[in-house]
């Protein structure tokens, strides 16, 4: 009697996320040789609360290069959003130190430009004059504020827009003027906190390769927060993985893949290998009876969904 042959599977063979080709080793070499724009020293946080003290962050240390884009990811709670508070400034240290350009971080400045998840545009002002707002704070003329927020307003794609008030225009959009508004200033380093975080998938895809495009051509330095590991693979040079609270580095990892990325890197063995490294990371595979929900059959015996 013929047997049927046993279906041919060639097991997914996965490279280490840490094997580099000599292509990605060089960058890392040549981005090792940039300049330290942000240096991270030994950070820790503890709130007051009426509970008692509660520590947040725990002993954070990483230094971020000229023109590098740093993902920091971590769960719902783990501190990331304190994190990036305390380097722009808005959040003191309880111990260490945050260091832009060698010098102490003391409290917000125009040298490090923020966007938030949540939209955080004047609804009262035009595009245009959005992101003329921070130029005109720092004394810079009417005419020669509206000239460079007009160049702003271009590199995000919004000429068209540019007289449009913000209730007028889609998240992505939104997202895109708080993105022109924070490079009008110039500042050494762009801090995003879940700028995407709030935006359906193809929209979110879409951003995720305009801030590409714009880190490429522009003189930024990008730290970016983010809960999720794709988008922390496709978009980062390094990503600093903060493990549950207090929030600690769990580890650095170098992506293994060159930039500029498209999404269809999402299907590359080295993407795939960093991304389950850091989903092991973050979701240890312990056995946890929780995680089994307590399902019993409702249907008859012979109503097979399969
Ligand atoms: N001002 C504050 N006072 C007390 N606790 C705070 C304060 N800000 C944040 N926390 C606590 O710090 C923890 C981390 O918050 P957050 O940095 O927002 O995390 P994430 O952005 O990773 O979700 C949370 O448990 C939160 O309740
Ligand atoms: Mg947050």
């Amino acid at each position: 009697m013929a047997t049927e042959a046993p279906p041919n599977h060639t097991p997914l063979v996965l490279p280490s996320y840490k094997e580099q080709s000599p292509e990605v080793q060089a960058r890392f070499q040549r981005i090792y040789q940039r300049p330290v724009v942000m240096n991270v020293r030994a950070l820790c946080k503890t709130f007051d609360s009426r509970t008692g003290p509660v520590e947040v962050l725990r002993d954070i240390n990483f230094q971020v290069r000229r023109r590098e884009f740093i993902c920091v990811l971590g769960q719902s709670g783990c501190g990331k959003s304190t994190l990036i508070r305390l380097l722009a400034g808005l959040e003191q240290a309880t111990t260490g130190a945050v260091e832009l350009d060698e010098k102490p971080v003391e409290g917000p400045g125009p040298d490090r430009g923020m966007v938030f998840q949540s939209y955080t545009l004047f609804p009262w002002l035009t595009v245009k004059s959005n992101v003329m707002f921070g130029l005109q704070q720092k004394g810079t003329p009417k005419d020669k504020a509206e000239e460079e927020a007009r160049r702003w307003v271009d590199l995000v794609g919004l000429t068209q827009f540019q007289d449009a008030y913000p209730y007028q225009l889609s998240g992505g959009m939104k997202q895109r003027v708080a993105i022109a508004r924070a490079l009008a200033n110039q500042p050494r380093v762009l801090l995003m906190d879940e700028p995407f975080g709030a935006l359906d998938a193809q929209t979110r895809s879409q951003m995720q390769f305009h801030l590409k495009q714009i880190w490429m051509n522009v003189d930024v330095t990008i730290v970016f927060i983010t809960h999720d590991l794709d988008e922390a693979v496709l978009m980062a040079d390094r990503i600093i993985l903060l493990s549950a609270r207090p929030g600690r580095i769990a580890e650095i990892i170098e992506v293994p893949i060159l930039q500029p990325r498209t999404p269809e890197v999402q299907l590359d063995p080295r993407f795939i290998a960093t991304r389950l490294r850091l989903d092991e990371l973050i979701h240890p595979k312990t056995a946890n009876a929780s995680d089994v929900l307590p399902i019993q059959r409702m249907t008859a015996p012979d109503d097979e969904v399969l």
